[in-house]
């Protein structure tokens, strides 16, 4: 969701919080904003991305910035933060829920507001607080608030001063040669800041002269341990004009080696009496992420015989799951920010289950919560729709998936040392490019599309399917193939276009069965396998061959060629690909 950016140094700011913006515009992109305090307080704020703010610069060490993803309020220059209330300018990350109550009440006091957001209340709120103290009134201000937040917050008579506050919102505090900064998270501070400490719900952050403080609610200091951020989270560059979703595809035989690199020297251990004793193990995530669940739920099921439930993180924490001491819960999150996931998380612990985090930020939220830590080496994800932590999440669960039937049954399961293959073959995946490339030519015109599969190639079509209406904005839906004579079939007609996945030896003649329904009715059939003999007997018209994998690895192969054929398609019809329509990289609102 939204970017917050503050930095106090010694020279002019305007050029780190440009800088700092551009590296959080994953988070959001409808307006960006940015105050600088000199002698007096300016602020440029603009709808559309970051680059808009490169025709402004005021000179001023002491600063804040936001790149926004909507939620109050409609994008327009009016709604971009950041907000200003007498003296104070400040930015927000988060949803004010009691914001109603809150704005009329300040309305009948006479307030007057020139936006529509909910985060111009804050403002409002630590104005009417401010008394020459500012952490002191950013404290107060929020006690009135319900909902979540990070802030970062300047004030007009106070430069060299930043104060930063969080619920539920990311935040964290870094120290580098140009200057103090507070941000929502660390990969966009990762080469800016030399240590990093991360803020806790209820804290808050002050830097004045020259120092970092955190405070806790009743503003009594905490201590904290700054520390070096993973390298890795550094973002690559692309070339001017290039893409980060593309760079990102080409690095997954990367990502995937460091990965199984980190996890041959992961001690398990730790979690073996979890695992052996589990009663139920739960399995959540959402969007991408949910789909490697998927994945993880079924082969540990198959190969260990241990039944997973796996949900969308959003659903399970509303459906009075039967959860207790003694289950395992395995939550998946790239960013290990996504509010709903980490909410899921919480209330296992809460039950007392024993928490397995998997995801690509070991110092996030969900990371901090966890018993146990999975730490995937995709490194820095900037593209909105995740490509290569798919993969390495699907690696980091195939391990865990491993370990669990060890310590069940003192056995590994037969594919594990194929684990070893899996960065050739989705190098040897990119193979099947040219044949994607003519696909997207032919099928860039289509309004909507089915992607079938049966088995983990359910899991595959799905995500495949997610991808396409996410960057190409084609309506497109994962389905059972079997599944498909039982309503769907209808909407096909001539050229309506199928991609099928056909991984598994046992249920391929029955996905054959669905294409020959499909293409007996006009479709067009698009067809993955690894199996040569398949595309030959297969009626599909365009045919693609994966490199092999025991079966079930292919999921993490599979996919490759169905997320460059999103990026394709969404090039072919003229957007962005790293910045979908409506989207933001980490969603750390419910
Ligand atoms: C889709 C996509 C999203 C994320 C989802 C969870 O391409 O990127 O569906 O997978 O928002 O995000 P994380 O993994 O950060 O919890």
């Amino acid at each position: 969701m939204c970017g917050i950016i503050g930095c106090v140094s010694e020279k002019d700011c305007y050029g780190a919080l440009y800088d700092g913006l551009k590296r959080l515009e994953y988070r959001g992109y409808d307006s960006a904003g940015i105050a600088v305090l000199d002698r007096e307080l300016r602020i440029f704020k603009k709808k559309g991305g970051v680059s808009n703010l490169s025709a402004f610069y005021a000179r001023g060490g002491t600063g804040i910035g936001h790149t926004r993803w909507a939620t109050h309020g409609a994008p327009s220059d009016a709604n971009a933060h950041p907000h200003r209330a007498g003296k104070i300018a400040l930015v927000h990350n988060g949803i004010v829920e009691n914001f109603a109550a809150l704005r009329a009440e300040l309305e009948g006091e006479g307030e007057r507001f020139f936006s529509d957001t909910d985060s111009e209340i804050i403002a409002k709120l630590v104005s009417r607080a401010y008394r020459g103290d500012l952490l002191a009134a950013v404290q107060s201000a929020l006690l009135r608030v319900e909902g979540s937040y990070a802030v970062a917050v300047i004030a007009e008579d106070r430069p060299g001063e930043l104060v930063a506050a969080k619920r539920k919102s990311p935040l964290v505090a870094g120290k580098g040669s140009a200057g103090l900064f507070v941000c929502s998270d660390i990969p966009a501070l990762a080469g800016t800041a030399e240590y990093i400490a991360q803020a806790e719900d209820g804290e808050l952050i002050r830097i004045a002269d020259g120092e970092i403080e955190f405070f806790d609610g009743a503003l009594h200091p905490v201590p904290k341990t700054f520390f070096r951020p993973q390298e890795e989270l550094r973002a690559l560059s692309v070339a001017g004009g290039g893409y980060f979703m593309r760079a990102e595809i080409a690095e997954i035989p990367r990502a995937l080696r460091d990965t199984l690199a980190a996890l041959r020297e992961k001690d398990f251990a730790p979690c073996a009496r979890a695992l052996r004793a589990a009663q139920r193990v739960f399995a959540v995530a959402c969007g991408t992420a949910y789909h490697s669940a998927l994945v993880f739920a079924d082969i540990v099921e198959k190969e260990a015989g241990i039944p997973v439930l796996c949900h969308t993180a959003g659903e399970f924490r509303y459906r009075a799951p039967v959860l207790g001491t003694g289950d395992v819960l395995v939550a998946v999150s790239q960013s290990g920010e996504t509010a709903d996931t980490l909410e899921a998380a919480r209330l296992a612990r809460a039950r007392g289950a024993y928490v397995i985090a998997v995801t690509n930020i070991g110092c996030s939220s969900l990371a901090s919560l966890a018993d146990f830590l999975l730490v995937m080496r995709a490194g820095a994800e900037i593209a909105v729709a995740a490509t290569k932590s798919y993969n390495c999440q699907l690696l980091c669960l195939y391990y865990l998936a491993g370990q669990m039937l060890f310590f069940k049954e003192e056995r590994l399961p037969s594919w594990w040392g194929s684990l070893e293959r899996l960065p050739a073959a989705a190098e040897a995946s990119f193979g099947c490019f040219a044949e994607v490339d003519r696909l997207a030519d032919r099928l860039h015109g289509a309004r909507a599309m089915y992607y079938l599969g049966r088995g983990l190639d359910l899991c595959t079509a799905r995500e495949g399917a997610l991808k396409v209406k996410e960057i190409a904005r084609v309506f497109a839906e994962g389905y059972a193939a079997g599944e498909l004579k039982h309503g769907s079939l209808a909407l096909i007609e001539d050229h309506f276009p199928v991609v099928c996945i056909s991984t598994g030896a046992s249920l391929a003649k029955k996905s054959e069965n669905a294409l020959a329904e499909v293409k007996s009715r006009g479709g067009y059939c698009a067809l993955f396998s690894q199996y040569p003999q398949v595309l030959q007997e297969s009626c599909a018209d365009a045919k693609c061959l994966l490199p092999a994998l025991p079966e079930p690895l292919m999921p993490a192969v599979a996919v490759i060629p169905l997320q460059y054929f999103a990026y394709k398609m969404c090039l072919e019809r003229g957007f962005d690909p790293d910045k979908p329509r409506n989207l933001a990289k980490s969603v750390t609102v419910e």
